[in-house]
């Protein structure tokens, strides 16, 4: 196809990167420290190469991967409601709503937020930060097909990156109203602390009244939640494992994928979801382009993921703790998954 192909809406379309350092540099930092350390770690940013985000999307189709479905259920039965109630928490000034989104990842559960808005206002902007470079242009590409009326500045980033970037331009966009969205169990991959740094940078780009759409999924039986993340096709365990895939790849290490297994743990006490990458067996990595060694005993694990679950007190809390108040929220028929709206205070 020539190149003008894609200009009627690529004219809609502003893509930047704002890595807070040289993105390479930071994985191989992180790595070297993450797998020196004891017990040893992964940052689960890094899962999210293009077949890691595929994985992902696929992890969303599957039968015990509950939450995209109800977190999805509750957008299409509520999102008019949701967006009215975003619009309405600051003073009526007639400013139109604008969106951003923090791990948009497909997009497809945005899909229900954007019909809303745009029922409601003549065109949208939208600006979506995730760290694949290529879910995001795969999105905002089919999203700018399906709706004419809506623009989009799209961050390849980390959060931190995008964060900055938008408090740093935030006094430019004193005109407009922000509703911010972080779906699925984004939140519930930072620890408590790290909840609340996020939150609070995040509330560094609102202006008092501004919404955050905050998805949380919500504690529940331990059989449902280690299903969740261990599921019967293995999908769960290749996204996992696809971490060592990528090491092998990226730093030419020589990892035997085989020789390590996926595991999904409940910890209740702690009230998450613990991911690890287990070694079969004793066993030495080579990983040349980190100009490292890595020796693993059997049944040593690597902590890849924690997926914090929540309740309704824990949520209101966090909220009060970061500069919000919850205002509504919305669960799905099963009283499965929440969807809280947290406004700036
Ligand atoms: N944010 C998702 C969650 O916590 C990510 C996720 C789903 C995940 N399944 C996983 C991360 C398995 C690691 C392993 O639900």
């Amino acid at each position: 196809m020539p190149p003008t192909a894609d200009a009627p809406h690529a004219a809609r379309l502003r893509l930047q990167r704002f890595d807070t350092e040289d993105a390479r540099a930071a994985f191989a930092r992180d790595v070297a420290r993450g797998l020196g350390s004891s017990p040893k770690q992964l940052f689960p940013k890094y899962f999210y190469d293009e077949l890691g985000s595929e994985l992902f999307d696929a992890i969303c189709l599957l039968p015990e991967y509950y939450l995209t479905r109800a977190e999805n259920e509750i957008l299409a039965r509520h999102a008019d409601e949701i967006v009215a109630a975003a619009a309405s928490s600051r003073a009526p000034d007639g400013a139109p709503l604008s969106l951003l989104e923090l791990g948009s990842g497909s997009a497809t559960k945005t899909r229900r937020v954007i019909e809303a808005i745009l029922k409601r206002q003549p065109d949208l902007l939208y600006r979506p930060v995730d760290i694949s470079a290529s879910a995001l242009t795969a999105s905002a590409d089919a999203l700018l097909q399906a709706y004419p009326a809506l623009r989009i500045e799209a961050y390849a980033s980390d959060y931190d990156g995008a964060l900055g970037h938008l408090s740093r331009g935030r006094d430019a966009r004193a005109d407009e109203r922000l509703l911010a969205l972080f779906l699925g169990s984004n939140v519930g991959n930072f620890d408590r602390d790290g909840a609340q740094q996020f939150l609070r940078a995040l509330r560094g780009v609102l202006r008092e009244g501004d919404a955050l759409l905050l998805g949380a999924d919500l504690k529940k039986d331990r059989a449902a939640l280690e299903a969740a993340y261990d599921d019967a096709l293995g999908v769960t365990a290749a996204f996992n494992l696809n971490l060592l895939v990528r090491l092998n790849r990226e730093f030419g290490a020589d990892f035997d994928v085989r020789a390590f297994r996926h595991v999904a743990a409940y910890n209740e006490e702690a009230g998450r979801v613990e991911i690890y990458i287990k070694s079969r067996r004793e066993q030495i990595v080579r990983l040349p382009g980190l100009d490292l060694e890595i020796t693993f005993d059997a049944g040593e694990r690597v902590h890849t993921e924690n997926s914090y679950k929540y309740d309704r007190d824990g949520l209101d809390a966090l909220a009060a703790e970061t500069g919000f108040a919850c205002t509504r929220r919305w669960t799905d028929e099963g009283g499965r998954f929440s969807s809280n709206l947290f406004v700036a205070r």
